[in-house]
């Protein structure tokens, strides 16, 4: 086609984004858009941003401001602003920095054709709201091309939960939870275009509470029981959960769903009771360590995964001790752990704030004992026998690299495998980020 027009789309942030950078790129694909892996190609350039912290936020404007040459030497180039950070702040990107085009929330990209028509007649498009439709309805793939074994589906989105730290129930809105019906019609699409492994995604996605099949409102766990009946599906996966919704039909598939993976984010933020009370997560660290303690006993080899924040307002030396303690009580397999940071308009954003100094050198510590556990339980795996999904080629000769179902990474060479199989290994190494094995079956 002549006049195929070139995207370039920039993805920040959570896996939720990924999934969307891909719905969006099927959406302008129906605009006559292909997409492209370098800027500079691009008639179309879209930033896909996050809000959750400081940095990440500002990580955009300074990306925007090393378009501005590209703009000069490419007037028609279009630049476009979504994700979290377009929803929060809106308007507000244009004055700061005139040369986007486009600013659309993460509930809008199904109307981005019409707005990238408006912007090529020369006007500003922007557009935040909250429409009633389905957006991924409307962005339905028209595409049957294949695809990578592993893939994201969206079922939830938005949170109710307010933690005080946080702007996804602003950015993101209230919980929705998508239907079942088209859950599961798009996890067939998925593996009809070769498709194994799916992982849910939700920001809160144990809260999922959509139409069922019959009429009645499903569980995440009645609709992980659906999705494992696809044939060729083979792993389930999900993320990111909290707490208070990890109900007993979600624990019971842990021990009972053969397709659902043996591993688990469960985000905790901190151990200490006075500083979960104030981040208003509405449980305890015991209630948490007992919670685990029950979902160990559904899935013994369990994996867990979690998330931590560190320097929250008035987090004293005592209250960081008792994430330590948590952490060495639960044992983590990985993790993801931050400095607090202000997020304007949340409830946090007001109170004072820990010594900044003081803060790093807690993340420092924090960041050593989970890198140690994670080495632990890494090496712990030598001598086991895992599956393994290959998910592309490694750097040597017949290598092949896959997740296990630990969701490690393993090296694994000549076994002539191919992308998209499933074989069982034998962990024979561990290294500094991945595990090496041999393939028995
Ligand atoms: N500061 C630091 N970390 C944050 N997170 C969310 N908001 C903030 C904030 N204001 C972290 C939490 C959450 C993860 C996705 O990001 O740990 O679970
Ligand atoms: Fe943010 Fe997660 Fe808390 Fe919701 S549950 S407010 S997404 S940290």
């Amino acid at each position: 086609m002549a006049d195929t027009k070139k995207l370039f789309i920039k993805t920040y942030g959570c896996q939720m984004n990924v999934y969307d950078s891909e719905r969006m790129a099927e959406a302008m694909g129906g605009a006559g858009y292909e997409t492209t892996e370098t800027p500079e190609d691009a008639d179309m350039i879209l930033l896909n941003t996050c809000h959750i912290r400081e940095k990440a936020a500002e990580k955009v404007y300074s990306e925007l401001g090393r378009f501005k040459g590209m703009k000069a030497d490419k007037p028609d180039l279009k630049i476009g602003v979504a994700g979290c950070v377009a929803q929060a702040e809106g308007e507000e990107i244009m004055r700061r920095q005139p040369l986007v085009d486009l600013v659309v929330g993460p509930q809008a990209y199904h109307r981005l054709p019409e707005m990238e028509e408006k912007t090529r007649a020369g006007e500003k498009a922007l557009d935040t709201d909250f429409p009633e439709e389905d957006k991924f309805e409307k962005l339905k793939g028209r595409s049957k091309a294949k695809r990578a074994p592993a893939a994201f589906l969206t079922v939830q989105e938005g949170c109710d939960k307010f933690c005080a730290f946080c702007v996804v129930p602003y950015t993101r809105g209230a919980e929705v939870s998508r239907p079942a019906e088209r859950v599961i019609s798009e996890a067939q699409d998925l593996v009809e275009r070769g498709v194994r492994e799916i992982t849910l995604l939700g920001q809160n996605v144990n809260a999922y509470h959509g139409a069922g099949l019959n009429g009645s409102t499903w569980s995440l766990a009645d609709l992980i029981w659906k999705l494992n009946e696809i044939d060729g599906l083979e792993r389930i996966r999900f993320t990111t959960s909290h707490p208070n919704d990890m109900q007993d039909d979600l624990i019971a598939a842990h021990g009972e769903c053969a397709k659902l993976m043996p591993y688990l984010h469960l985000p905790v933020q901190s151990g200490s009771d006075k500083i979960l009370k104030r981040m208003n997560r509405s449980h305890t660290a015991e209630s948490y360590i007992r919670l685990i303690e029950r979902i160990r006993a559904a899935r013994p080899d369990l994996l867990l995964s979690g998330d931590f924040i560190v320097g929250f307002p008035e987090e004293t030396e005592e209250d960081f001790q008792a994430t330590l303690d948590l952490i060495k009580e639960v044992k983590y397999g990985q993790a993801y752990s931050f400095k607090y940071s202000t997020r304007p308009g949340t409830p946090a954003a007001e109170r004072p704030l820990v010594d900044d100094a003081e803060a790093s050198e807690r993340l420092q510590r924090l960041q050593a004992l989970l890198s140690q556990q994670q080495k632990e339980l890494q090496d712990a795996m030598v001598g086991r026998e895992v599956s393994v999904l290959f998910e592309k080629e490694g750097r040597f000769e017949d290598q092949m690299v896959g997740k296990s179902d630990y969701l490690h990474a393993v090296h694994v060479a000549g076994s002539g495998a191919q992308i998209g199989d499933i074989r069982k290994v034998k962990i024979v190494e561990s290294g500094t980020n991945s595990l090496k094995g041999v393939a028995i079956a």
